[in-house]
């Protein structure tokens, strides 16, 4: 196989996907417009590889720069990350949700075949199964209602791709739903990065335990869950990152149209969480339990048994080394990259 596009490769798990993908010897190229993240964040992953990451600063949206990467460069199959995440900014901004996220994966696709480039890794994610109609998750579960215009474009983009490929079957889609990915490198040196006052959990946890904040607002804990608050299923982001490593291998079978859960099986609830970062750090965690946050759900954790068997894949970090590298990375980026 030629090269492999990695869009939002600078991003948190496209970044450390490079990292990945580099160490089974594969040749990268990365597109990213560093709307969400730096150029640094590639400069990490060439420390940790020793070898260069060809950067280009483009976005998806721009035909012009999409046609130029791949007349110039051979790619072979497209890692597609590149997208806008923050649920709560998608309700007061759907329209630059729709353009961004569906327009650009529109824009990024059509560009793709007009160079008979017809494989593709995409990260979706597990919002699209809704309130869940069961627990563990298997692929089977019927896509739900999202709460949200992000999931929303994450469940459409999801049926265009699978239409894309069920008309013309020279197609290889692959579609990755991730549970919660959180942790970061071993070696500290990459990591979360987000901007602002963060969205979700273990980067607002990590950054009460800095102090830069002073207590961690537990959303809700009258749910109908173990101790009341929200389970979830967090994923290391290198065990995930080694999931796209492995869906590639699949991509250069001829899979066709796939779709797996990557997740490790495990729920943990938000206090669960907190009490496993205090033991994994010695650092405290200050909590008050708040309302609940609109669109959460009680429980959500993946049955992940099929990427096992399909993809030879499985989740081999736990909940203790998620905490500690998470820890890591901010301990010793206190202000991110
Ligand atoms: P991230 O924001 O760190 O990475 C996304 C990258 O895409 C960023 O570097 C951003 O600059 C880039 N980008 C955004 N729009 C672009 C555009 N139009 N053109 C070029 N680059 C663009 O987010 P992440 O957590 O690494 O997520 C990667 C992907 O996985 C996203 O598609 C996200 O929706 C999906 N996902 C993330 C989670 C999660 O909890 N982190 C869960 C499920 C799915
Ligand atoms: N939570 C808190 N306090 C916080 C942040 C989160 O109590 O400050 C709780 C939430 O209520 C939830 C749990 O911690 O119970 C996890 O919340 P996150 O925001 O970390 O993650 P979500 O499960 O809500 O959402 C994540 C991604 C979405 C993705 C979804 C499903 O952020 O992009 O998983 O895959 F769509």
């Amino acid at each position: 196989m030629g090269k492999i596009l990695v869009t939002g490769g600078a991003g948190f798990i496209g970044s450390h996907t490079v990292v990945e993908l580099q160490n089974d010897g594969r040749e990268v190229v990365v597109l990213d417009n560093l709307s969400n993240s730096s150029e640094k964040s590639l400069e990490r992953v060439e420390a940790i590889t020793g070898k260069k990451v060809p950067f280009y600063k483009a976005d998806i949206l721009d035909r012009d720069a999409l046609e130029d990467i791949f007349s110039k460069e051979d790619i072979d199959a497209v890692i597609h990350f590149a997208g806008l995440k923050a649920v709560g900014e998608s309700v007061a901004k759907p329209w630059e949700y729709y353009e961004n996220n569906i327009a650009g994966t529109l824009t990024l696709v059509d560009v793709m075949r007009k160079h008979g480039c017809k494989n593709i890794i995409f990260s979706s994610s597990a919002t699209v199964y809704g309130n869940p109609a069961f627990i563990p998750i298997t692929e089977e579960c019927p896509k739900g209602v999202c709460t949200n215009p992000y999931g929303w474009t994450k469940s459409m983009l999801e049926q265009i791709l699978s239409d894309i490929q069920k008309a013309d079957n020279e197609w290889n889609v692959i579609l990755l739903r991730y549970f919660n990915p959180i942790g970061a490198h071993k070696s500290g040196t990459m990591g979360e990065n987000p901007n602002g006052i963060p969205n979700n959990l273990m980067p607002f946890i990590t950054q009460v335990a800095v102090g830069k904040r002073d207590h961690l607002n537990v959303f809700g804990n009258d749910y109908d869950t173990p101790d009341g608050t929200g389970v979830r299923d967090y994923i290391h982001v290198v065990d995930l990152a080694i999931g796209h490593v492995k869906a590639l291998n699949k991509i250069e079978e001829n899979a066709g149209l796939k779709i797996y859960n990557l997740g490790t099986g495990h729920g943990y609830s938000v206090l669960d969480i907190v009490k496993n970062f205090e033991e994994a750090t010695g650092v405290k965690v200050p909590y008050e339990i708040a309302p609940r946050r609109p669109g959460d759900i009680a429980t959500c954790y993946a049955d992940a048994s099929l990427a096992k068997k399909e993809l030879g894949w499985e989740a081999k970090y736990g909940i203790k080394e998620m905490c500690e590298d998470s820890w890591r990375w901010q301990k010793n980026n206190p202000n991110g990259y």
